[in-house]
Order: structure tokens, then C-alpha cells, then sequence
């Protein structure tokens, strides 16, 4: 079996220090050591996007990095996100929208909407289903997630606009 390592990292602005068999994924290190739950474990081989999270800013798949790929990094997850207030537009479009049902899928959703509308704040409905793609969702047929996604988009356009 091998030496555990010891690894240092930011998970939602705090520090922490562990030592972690090397194999462990980063997901099941956050659900399992440091009790984040937030980011969920489901298919556990890249398909599904239920373990959804940001490494140093990029959204990436919890259940494919290893918790020692993640050393030295920031590591944000839905609740680092949600705290911020980063996700509150979102999260109130998708409650007025009726864009979860079990919410096991909404975690990533949110995670993968919010990095969406960053990096293409004029998304085409069209966009928004590409980008949304890699996460699934069982329950919603995915509708009225993307007219919430689009709702976000729209409110955003329209104060910029008023600001210009
Ligand atoms: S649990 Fe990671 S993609 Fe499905
Ligand atoms: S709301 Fe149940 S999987 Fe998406």
C-alpha cells in the first residue's frame, strides 16, 4: 500500500493540511476528511458533472483529480460560491423557475451556470444547452434550467445596459 501524503490547500478560503493516500479522489477527500458535501459523487468516472467544482478558477471534475494533484491550490465549491453570493441570481432564477426537483444535480448546475455566464455573458439559449451538457440532470428535462440560466443572462444584459 502506499505512503500517504501530505498536502496543503484552500478549500473555500481556509486552510487545511492532511495526509491523504495517494489514490484518493479530490471529491471524495472534500465529502470524506474535510466534510464539504456540497459537491456530490454519482457515475464517479467524469459523465455525469454532480461533482462539479473550481480548481485555482477552472471548473473542473471532482471525481477526476486526485486530492494530491490539488496541493497548493484553492479549491471552491457550492458553498465557497453560494457564501460569496456569487450564485444568488442563479439560485433565485432557478427556484422561480422550478429548475430542481431532487437538487442532487444542482450543486454542479449551479457551479457550471455561473462559469457559463462569466465567460459568455451573451450565451444563445443554444450555448447554454452545450455548456450545461457535461452535467445531468434525471428529474427536470432540463427546460426550465436553461430558461433560468437564460433569465440570469437576460437580468444581467439589462443592467448593464441601463448602466451604459
Ligand atoms: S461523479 Fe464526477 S462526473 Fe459524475
Ligand atoms: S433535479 Fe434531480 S437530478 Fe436534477
Amino acid at each position: 500500500m502506499s505512503e500517504p501524503v501530505r498536502i496543503s490547500l484552500s478549500v473555500n478560503g481556509t486552510r487545511y493540511e492532511r495526509s491523504v493516500a495517494p489514490r484518493i479522489h479530490l471529491v471524495d477527500f472534500l465529502r470524506d476528511e474535510l466534510g464539504v458535501m456540497g459537491a456530490r459523487t454519482a457515475c464517479e468516472h467524469g459523465v455525469c458533472g454532480a461533482c462539479t467544482l473550481r480548481l485555482n478558477g477552472e471548473l473542473v471534475r471532482g471525481c477526476l483529480v486526485l486530492a494530491v494533484q490539488a496541493d497548493g491550490a484553492e479549491v471552491e465549491t457550492i458553498e465557497g460560491a453560494s457564501d460569496r453570493g456569487d450564485l444568488a441570481e442563479l439560485q433565485q432564477a432557478f427556484h422561480a423557475r422550478n429548475a430542481l426537483q431532487c437538487g442532487f444535480c444542482t450543486p454542479g448546475m449551479l457551479m457550471t451556470a455561473s462559469t457559463l455566464l462569466e465567460e459568455k455573458p451573451d450565451a444563445t439559449r443554444e450555448q447554454v444547452r452545450e455548456f450545461i451538457s457535461g452535467n445531468y440532470c434525471r428529474c427536470t428535462g432540463y427546460h426550465a434550467i436553461v430558461d433560468a440560466i437564460c433569465d440570469v443572462r437576460d437580468s444581467r444584459k439589462a443592467a448593464a445596459a441601463g448602466r451604459g
